[in-house]
C-alpha cells in the first residue's frame, strides 16, 4: 500500500474503528484462545467489553502459529476493511532457545553475537505468529536494587547505545516487508525508567535533563537511529510528569527533535496508571493527556476507546491526533507485509524445525560461554582433570537457570550445570544440593558435608531464584539468600579449594562468598545451553572473557556507585585514610568491589607502552592511541582493550572516565597484537549547561586497559 492508499483507508474508517486501533489487549481476553497467563484481574473491573476486544487493533503476548493463524483469519473474517491484527510480545533475550539475560549479554562486549540472539530470536518468534518484540530494553541502570537490570545492558551509555543498535540490526534485518523472519523492534521504556529512586520498580524519576540527554537518553535515540520501529513509555515521571502524558518528552524530544515518526505505546496500564500518579483526574483526564503527549497505543486499559470520542466531540482533542496514530500503526503493518499477508511468517511446521533447532542452540550457547565472567581465581579454575569435583548448591539441580523474561523457553529444555558436569567428569563428579534458594534442612546440609569430604575440589552453584530480579522484582539486601551463606560458611570449615559459580540477574553484594571461596564465576542467568557453557568454563574447555557492565557494590549502602561519576571538591586520597572531610564513608571504601569493565581470564595479558600520535589535536587533526598487547600465559584467550577518557576541566564537571571505545582481541600464547584507537573532537563532545552538545578545548587524559580501574594513561590538549 502506498501513502495514498493509506490515507484513502483512513477515511474510510469510522471514528470508533480508528480508535480501537489503539487499543491493545492480551491475547486471553479474546474468545477461543486458552492462554491465561497474562489475566490482570476481571474484565468487567478493567472496563473492557468483549466488544472492545473484537475491534482491538492488536494482540499482545500470543505466540504459536496455529493459535495466532486462528485469531487472525477469525478476524480478517469481521474486518470490514480487512485491516489485519497485530501481534506483539515480549522476546527479550530468546523466544524458545532462550539466550543469557541481556545483562549477560552486555557483559559479553561482543555487539556480533547479540545481533545473532536477536536475529535467532526473531526467526523463532516470527514462524509462531508474532510481528513486534518489545525489546530491546535499553535503559541505563545504576543501581543494582532495582530487579530490572537484568534485562539491560548496563551502566554505560556508550556501550548500551552500541548493543541498541546491534539488537535492533538482528531483530528487524534491513527489510521487514520481505524477510518474513524478522520483527519490528520496540525500544523501551522510555524515558530514564532505570532511574527509580530507591531502586524501587515503578518509583519516581528526577533528574536535570542535561543529566537526562548526557546518560539516559542516548541509548533509545541510538535504537531509533538504527530504524527501531516503535518505542515504549515508562512507568515512571520524567520531571514530575508520567511519561505516559508526558509531552514534552514525547512530541517535544522524540517526535519534534528527533523526528521519530514511528508507533509510540503506552507500559501496561501506563496511561491510567496516570490517576494513581497524580497526573490525571480520571479515565477521560488520562486519555486526553496521553493522546496530547502523542501516544498511539494504549496497552491493556480503555481509556482511549471509552473516552476519546466523547473528547473529540466536546473540541477537546482534535480528531486529526487519531489520524495521525492511526496512520503510523497501519504503516506499520503495511511496513511488515500483513495488508498482502496476514499471517505474514506464522508458520505451523516451519516452527517445529526453527524452534529449539540446534545451529540456535549453539548460539546459545556461544553467548553463555561470552558474558561468563570470572571475578577471582586463586589457581583452582579451570579443574584439574585429576580432581574429584563435588557439585553443591541449589543450581546444582533443577533450579531455573533461563531468568525472567524468557518467553516460552522451557526451564527443563534449559542443561543443567549437574548435568552438563556429569557428562565431563563421569565418576569424579558427585552432586549433591545443599540448600534451597532460602531454606536449609540438617539432612540437606549433612549430605553437601559428606559429599564435599570425599572430594578434592568444590564447586559451589549458588544464586538468586529467577523471580528475585525481574519486573516486580526489587531487593533491599542484594547479598546471596541467608541459607546459601550458611552452605558457604559450613563448607569453608572443610579447608577444600573452593570454587563458586553464580546464577543471579543482577550485580550482588558477594560478602559471605567471595572471600571464602578460591573462584567465582558470574554465570548470570545464562539460558538454554547455560549449563554446557559454564560446564566448559569450569573444566578449561572454553576460556572466560565475560567483562561486567555494572559495577559490583562493596555494600548496597554504596549504591548507586558506578565508574563514570564526578570527582568532589574534596576527593578522598586513599592514601591517607585518616583524613575526616573528605567526600567518603567512614565504614568502607568509596570504589565499588569489582568495577565496570572488569574480568579475569585463564590466561594472562601484558599491555606495552600506550603510544599517542601527538599531544595536541584539534577538529581538523584527529589523535591516534595505540598499545601493544601480549598473551603471556600458555593459553589461548580473549582480551578486552578499553579506552577510557576524562575531560579534566569542562563548563560543567565531568566524569572521571567515560567509556570512548573497545576492541576484543583473541591472542595465541605468546602473541602480542596492537590496538589502535582514533580519538576524534566528536568523541569529546557532551550536554553543556545551555544543553548545547560541544566540546570544550583544554585537557583531557585518557586511559586504557583491561577495565575501568586499572589502566595506563596518557594527556593531550584539545585546541
Ligand atoms: C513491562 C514491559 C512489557 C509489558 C508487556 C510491562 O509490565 O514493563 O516491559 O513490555 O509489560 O508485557
Amino acid at each position: 500500500m502506498d501513502q495514498k492508499q493509506m490515507t484513502d483507508l483512513i477515511q474510510q474508517m469510522t471514528l470508533e474503528e480508528k480508535i480501537a486501533q489503539l487499543l491493545q489487549l492480551t491475547a486471553n481476553l479474546h474468545e477461543g484462545t486458552d492462554d491465561q497467563s497474562q489475566i490482570t484481574g476481571p474484565m468487567e473491573e478493567m472496563g473492557i467489553t468483549e466488544e472492545m476486544v473484537r475491534a482491538s487493533g492488536s494482540v499482545l503476548g500470543l505466540s504459536g502459529a496455529s493459535s495466532v493463524i486462528a485469531l487472525q483469519q477469525e478476524y480478517m473474517k469481521k474486518s470490514r476493511l480487512g485491516i489485519p491484527l497485530l501481534f506483539m510480545a515480549d522476546v527479550v533475550h530468546g523466544f524458545k532457545t532462550i539466550f543469557p539475560i541481556p545483562l549477560a549479554i552486555g557483559c559479553s562486549w561482543d555487539l556480533r553475537l547479540a545481533e545473532k540472539s536477536a536475529e535467532i530470536a526473531a526467526r523463532e518468534s516470527s514462524v509462531s505468529g508474532i510481528h513486534v518484540t518489545f525489546a530491546p530494553m535499553v535503559d541505563l541502570v545504576r543501581d543494582p536494587r532495582w530487579g530490572r537490570v537484568m534485562e539491560t545492558t548496563g551502566e554505560d551509555p556508550y556501550l548500551n547505545s552500541l548493543f541498541a543498535r546491534a539488537f535492533v540490526r538482528g531483530y528487524q534485518g534491513s527489510n521487514l516487508q520481505e524477510d518474513k523472519e524478522r520483527l519490528a523492534a520496540c525500544v523501551k521504556h522510555f524515558a530514564a525508567y532505570g532511574a527509580a529512586e530507591g531502586g524501587r520498580d515503578y518509583n519516581t524519576v528526577d533528574m536535570s535533563e542535561r543529566q537526562l540527554r548526557e546518560y539516559y537518553l542516548p541509548a533509545y535515540k541510538a535504537a531509533l537511529d538504527e530504524g527501531c520501529e516503535m518505542i515504549m513509555a515508562s512507568f515512571n515521571t520524567v520531571d514530575g510528569i508520567p511519561a505516559s502524558g508526558n509531552e514534552k518528552l514525547m512530541r517535544g524530544i522524540l517526535r519534534d527533535e528527533w523526528g521519530f515518526d514511528g508507533v509510540l505505546i503506552s507500559d501496561w496500564a501506563s496511561i491510567r496508571e496516570m490517576i494513581a500518579h497524580g497526573a490525571a483526574e480520571d479515565d477521560c483526564d488520562a486519555a486526553y493527556r496521553a493522546i496530547r503527549a502523542g501516544v498511539d497505543i494504549e496497552m491493556m486499559t480503555p481509556c482511549y476507546v471509552q473516552h476519546l470520542p466523547q473528547l473529540i466531540k466536546s473540541g477537546r482533542v482534535s480528531e486529526a491526533w487519531i489520524d495521525e496514530a492511526v496512520l503510523r500503526i497501519l504503516q506499520l503493518k503495511n511496513k511488515l507485509g500483513l495488508f498482502e499477508n496476514p499471517l505474514r511468517g506464522a508458520d505451523p511446521e516451519a516452527e517445529s524445525e526453527v524452534l529449539f533447532s540446534a545451529e540456535h542452540r549453539q548460539a546459545a550457547y556461544d553467548l553463555a560461554v561470552k558474558s561468563s565472567i570470572l571475578l577471582k581465581n586463586n589457581d583452582v579454575l579451570p579443574l584439574k582433570p585429576e580432581s574429584n569435583v563435588a557439585l553443591i548448591g541449589p543450581f546444582a539441580g533443577q533450579e531455573d537457570i533461563l531468568g525472567w523474561w524468557s518467553c516460552v523457553g522451557v526451564k527443563e529444555d534449559a542443561v543443567q550445570l549437574g548435568a552438563a558436569l556429569q557428562e565431563r567428569l563421569n565418576h569424579k563428579l558427585t552432586i549433591a544440593e545443599g540448600c534451597g534458594i532460602d531454606t536449609m534442612t540438617p539432612q540437606q546440609l549433612a549430605q553437601a558435608m559428606d559429599t564435599a569430604r570425599s572430594a578434592d575440589v568444590i564447586v559451589l552453584a549458588l544464586g538468586e531464584s529467577a523471580a528475585m530480579s525481574g519486573e516486580g522484582g526489587s531487593r533491599t539486601d542484594i547479598k546471596l539468600p541467608k541459607a546459601q551463606l550458611e552452605l558457604v560458611k559450613e563448607l569453608k570449615k572443610l579447608g577444600k579449594p573452593m570454587a563458586a559459580v553464580l546464577f543471579n540477574g543482577r550485580p550482588l553484594d558477594l560478602h559471605g562468598v567471595l572471600g571464602e571461596a578460591d573462584a567465582v564465576l558470574e554465570a548470570w542467568f545464562p539460558g538454554s545451553e547455560g549449563g554446557a557453557a559454564i560446564a566448559d568454563l569450569l573444566v578449561g574447555k572454553a576460556n572466560p572473557s565475560g567483562r561486567l557492565t555494572m559495577s559490583f557494590p562493596q555494600t548496597v549502602g554504596q549504591v548507586p556507585v558506578y565508574y563514570n561519576g564526578f570527582n568532589t571538591g574534596r576527593p578522598m586520597d586513599p592514601s591517607k585514610t585518616g583524613e575526616r572531610y573528605v567526600s567518603k564513608y567512614i565504614d568502607s571504601p568509596n570504589e565499588p568491589l569489582l568495577p565496570f569493565g572488569f574480568g579475569l581470564s585463564y590466561s594472562t595479558f601484558e599491555y606495552g607502552q600506550l603510544s599517542i600520535s601527538s599531544h595536541e589535536m584539534s577538529a581538523e587533526k584527529p589523535l591516534e592511541v595505540s598499545i601493544s598487547v601480549t598473551n603471556t600465559s600458555a593459553r589461548a584467550g580473549i582480551e578486552t582493550v578499553q579506552l577510557y577518557i576524562r575531560d579534566v576541566c569542562g563548563e560543567v564537571v565531568r566524569p572521571l572516565r567515560e567509556l570512548k571505545g573497545f576492541e576484543q582481541i583473541e591472542l595465541e600464547p605468546g602473541e602480542s597484537k596492537t590496538v589502535k584507537f582514533t580519538i576524534t573532537e566528536e568523541l569529546l563532545r557532551y550536554h553543556h549547561s545551555d544543553l548545547s552538545f560541544t566540546s570544550d578545548p583544554g585537557s583531557f587524559h585518557i586511559f586504557v586497559g583491561p577495565n575501568s580501574r586499572d589502566t595506563l594513561q596518557a594527556s593531550f590538549t584539545l585546541i
